[in-house]
């Protein structure tokens, strides 16, 4: 399968290293396909890995990962361009942080979320929103200890779904359908609960799991 992988920051670089590492394409959208930092990525990912613009890592993936900050998304979509992502899956890895004094809090909340705004800009897309309750260390092969733990996920895509589903399975993540894309309004918070946590306990390693009979 070829990915785009939307935005060279740490979630796109782990998510487009672990990928290409499970076998996959990947081309790393960014603005500056041509920095240093999306030059040594391409250069220490191997063959399968390549950078371009926004619009053209779009037009090239059969599925794209959205990996970018919440403020730069919608810059971020309309330079790939919504036609490029039209009919395919689209797999949002954002949090609708915003960076206050008490650290971060979401920008959208309880009534709405990032997952269904994403899915607004992109009417003609399939957005399922997973990955974003990890750190991006353990989105693919994760060693939590005490792991693995469950990854949720949510779209209103029923063929969508089950491909994501099968994807966090070879990428070692047991998961769990939380619905439509509304189920992103419960998924964003989980976020802060897991700074918190991670404030508190000094910690990146941790993970959420749901105990089922
Ligand atoms: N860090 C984590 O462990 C983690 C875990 C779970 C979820 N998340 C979520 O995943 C997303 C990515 O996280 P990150 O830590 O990789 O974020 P980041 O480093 O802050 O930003 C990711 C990328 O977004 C792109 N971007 C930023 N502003 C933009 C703009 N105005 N227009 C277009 N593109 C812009 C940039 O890519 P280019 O410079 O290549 O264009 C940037 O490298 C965030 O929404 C975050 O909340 C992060």
């Amino acid at each position: 399968m070829r990915f785009a992988v939307l935005g060279s920051g740490q979630v796109g670089r782990s998510l487009g290293a672990g990928l290409v590492r499970h076998g996959h394409d990947v081309v790393m959208g960014s603005r500056d396909p041509g920095s240093e930092q999306v030059r040594a990525w391409v250069a220490g990912s191997g063959d399968r890995a390549a950078a371009a613009t926004y619009a053209d890592a779009a037009q090239q993936g059969e599925v794209a990962v959205l990996a970018t900050a919440w403020s730069g998304t919608e810059s971020a979509l309309m330079l790939a361009g919504a036609e490029n992502l039209a009919g395919k899956i689209i797999i949002d890895v954002t949090n609708p942080l915003g960076f206050g004094p008490d650290g971060p809090h979401l920008v959208i909340g309880h009534t709405d979320s990032a997952g269904e705004q994403v899915q607004r800009w992109l009417r003609h897309s399939r957005v399922v929103k997973t990955w974003n309750t990890v750190n991006h260390a353990h989105m693919i092969d994760p060693k939590i200890p005490g792991g693995p733990g469950t990854m949720f996920y949510c779209g209103n895509d029923a063929d969508a779904k089950t491909f994501v589903a099968d994807l966090l399975d070879q990428c070692g993540w047991p998961s769990l359908d939380a619905g439509g894309i509304d189920g992103a309004r419960l998924l964003e918070p989980l976020t802060i609960l897991w700074v918190r946590y991670a404030m508190a306990h000094g910690t990146s390693d941790h993970a959420f799991k749901l105990l089922r009979p």
